[in-house]
């Protein structure tokens, strides 16, 4: 009894209940004096049923006004009331995601480089590691081996073998018929200049590379890596490439490529502290 008096709509349906019963009792006791004392006169109506007649009474004024309020309230009801703004099961629980999730971004707002990555662990665990293994070797070539992604190593292993499956304009990325040093120097340029995570490499070979990314490269990513000028998703954006927004487009587009097929994470709505999580576990020792 104490648990059902602290809910609102319980509360409100009892005294809605108490309401009618009274109104009930009292309209009752009301007529049954009425019929009483009533002294049977007035006009008649023209009907004759068996010898019963009616009074010609008009509408009563109570049920007239009931009736009138009936479609007050019922217009209040459609237009104002419930549909749009009373309690619901769904609007409460939006609430209480916005709020945790509010509450969430506070408290995970300024993580250290090892909450994220150990952050990023337990995603993976959970998500990642029945493709990518719990060491992310890909499991003997099942899936991409996350060891050198993101990287040089992975840039040279594209240059060389070629990409292709996440749906971009340009289609695939084919293999580039050049030496492995070449492709080791086009890589270093890459992620020392062209990548935002600025990842330094020997400078001779990043001025090799620069002139070789010039010649095999352009023509898909542009001179500055962020795709063909004017063409949307032509190619993907090299700027990010090594940082968790290249990560994000991965996760969003997902990849049918040459190993298999990765689905895409939509699904699973990570926020951008996750996916920067996820992006540092898997960069952790790269
Ligand atoms: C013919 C156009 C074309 C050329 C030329 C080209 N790329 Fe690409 N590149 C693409 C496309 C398209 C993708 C996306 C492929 C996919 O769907 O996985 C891509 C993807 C990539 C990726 C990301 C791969 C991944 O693992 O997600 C890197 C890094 C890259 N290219 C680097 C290069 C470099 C460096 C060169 C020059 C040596 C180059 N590309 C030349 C079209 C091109
Ligand atoms: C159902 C298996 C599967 C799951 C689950 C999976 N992946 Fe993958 N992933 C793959 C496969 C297969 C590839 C290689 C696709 C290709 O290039 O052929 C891949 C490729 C990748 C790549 C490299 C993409 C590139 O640019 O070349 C990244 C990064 C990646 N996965 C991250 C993740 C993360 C993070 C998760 C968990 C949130 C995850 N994967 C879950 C199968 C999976």
């Amino acid at each position: 009894m104490q648990s059902l008096l602290n809910d609102n709509i319980t509360i409100l349906a009892l005294l809605g209940a108490l309401a009618i019963l009274v109104l009930t009792a009292f309209i009752v006791s009301t007529y049954f004096n009425k019929i009483k004392h009533s002294k049977a006169d007035g006009v008649l109506t023209e009907e004759d049923w068996d010898g019963i007649k009616e009074f010609k009474n008009d509408l009563p004024i109570g049920w007239a006004a009931s009736f009138l309020c009936i479609i007050i309230w019922g217009l209040w009801y459609m237009f104002i009331g419930y549909p749009l703004n009373a309690y619901s099961q769904i609007g409460e629980y939006n609430r209480e995601v916005d709020n945790y999730n509010k509450h969430f971004e506070s408290k995970w707002a300024s993580l250290d480089s090892t909450e994220l990555t150990t952050m990023g662990e337990n995603i993976f665990l959970v998500q990642c590691s029945q493709c990518h293994g719990v060491d992310k070797s890909g499991i003997d070539g099942k899936a991409a081996n996350l060891n050198i992604w993101g990287r040089a190593p992975e840039v040279v292993n594209v240059i060389l073998n070629g990409s292709k499956g996440m749906n971009y304009m340009a289609g695939e990325m084919v293999p580039i018929e050049i030496s492995q040093d070449e492709a080791k120097s086009i890589a270093d340029f890459v992620m020392a200049e062209i990548s935002k995570a600025k990842i330094p490499a020997n400078a001779d070979s990043i001025a090799k590379g620069k002139d070789l990314y010039a010649t095999y490269c352009t023509a898909c990513h542009g001179l500055d890596g962020k795709g063909l000028e004017g063409v949307e998703d032509f190619a993907p954006d090299l700027t990010t490439y090594g940082t968790y927004e290249f990560l994000q487009v991965v996760l969003t587009r997902g990849k049918s490529g040459a190993i298999g097929k990765m689905p895409s994470f939509t699904y699973a709505d990570f926020n951008a502290i996750q996916e920067e999580a996820l992006n540092s576990f898997i960069l952790s020792n790269n």
